[in-house]
């Protein structure tokens, strides 16, 4: 695929029916959403709340909305929240699919982004899981290919076949340079990775102790480059980012951004070197 994101826009096209529901997780990275709704199909809302570890209950999902339900979407470890999942919910999802004929859209783009020894799951991993999932993964985080994207899925082989055949009607395939880069990555030396999470477990420290310090409340992430920051002060979460950017020169997301369970937090991104994290809390020191 050219990147994970163009697969998961195009799978709702092989399966999702007019009319027919994706549950989609809020906050969610933005994609699912609009594929649901270039497929013609409905949005239902999973909220992912902090009470819950940011994994969606499944025993909220009204049974009208899951007769005409079709694909479930999952994203652990997960973008904005980065929350992540155990075996034992994977295998909670897989049973659940069974029982109400759901495909599973696993998306693994941070399988490689994990801290303290933890290593995120492959669904795949769970017995019964090629009955019903496709897993999307990402060369984008782990082999730092982000300007140049390529991905792959996996998974049960009619999911896989149907989005290869959409594709073959939109694409041609990636730039051939770029396939032989992928190759490369992925058959050569994989220390880069360890350095590399160790670098942002680095970074992740130094902002969570930071910010926890001003009296700011997250949770340490185990896994992808995210922080979920609930929003310091009594505002929304996009008055609160234009704040930090107006008073700070600091750029963050705004939660909401993400869906409507997102309002009331900002995300931030390990994705700068730790000498302009220590630059960014002194600022925010200033003026909070
Ligand atoms: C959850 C999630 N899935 C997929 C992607 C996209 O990955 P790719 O670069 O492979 O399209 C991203 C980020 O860009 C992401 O955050």
């Amino acid at each position: 695929m050219i990147g994970s994101k163009e697969g998961i826009a195009h799978f709702p096209l092989a399966f999702l029916n007019p009319g027919e529901y994706s549950l989609v997780p809020d906050p969610c990275y933005p994609p699912y959403k609009g594929s649901t709704i270039f497929a013609g199909g409905k949005i239902h809302l999973m909220p992912l709340l902090e009470e819950n570890a940011f994994l969606p209950d499944l025993k909220k999902i009204p049974s009208g909305v899951l007769k005409k339900a079709r694909i479930i979407f999952l994203n652990y470890p997960n973008n904005p929240t980065g929350a992540t999942a155990d075996r034992g919910f994977y295998r909670e999802v897989i049973n659940f699919a069974r029982k109400h004929k759901l495909i599973v859209i696993s998306d693994l783009a941070y399988s490689e982004m994990a801290y303290d020894g933890y290593r995120p799951a492959s669904m795949l991993e769970i017995e019964g899981a090629r009955d019903s999932v496709i897993e999307f993964h990402s060369l984008s985080k782990s082999y730092n290919m982000t300007g140049w994207r390529i991905g792959w899925a996996s998974g049960n082989s009619q999911l896989v076949g149907a989005l290869a055949k959409v594709k073959s009607n939109i694409d041609s395939g990636i730039f051939s340079a770029i396939q032989l880069a992928g190759i490369a990555a992925l058959e050569g030396p994989q220390k880069h990775i360890q350095e590399m999470s160790a670098l942002y477990q680095e970074r992740r420290d130094t902002l969570v102790s930071g910010l926890k310090s001003l009296g700011w409340q997250l949770i340490s992430p185990r896994a992808t480059f995210y922080l979920w920051i609930k929003v310091p002060k009594k505002t929304d979460s996009i008055k609160f980012a234009s704040l930090l950017m107006e008073k700070a020169g600091i750029v963050v997301t705004p939660g909401v951004g993400f869906g409507k369970h997102g309002e009331g937090y900002i995300r931030m991104a390990l994705t700068v070197p730790k000498q302009r994290i220590i630059e960014a809390l002194s600022r925010l020191k200033k003026i909070s």
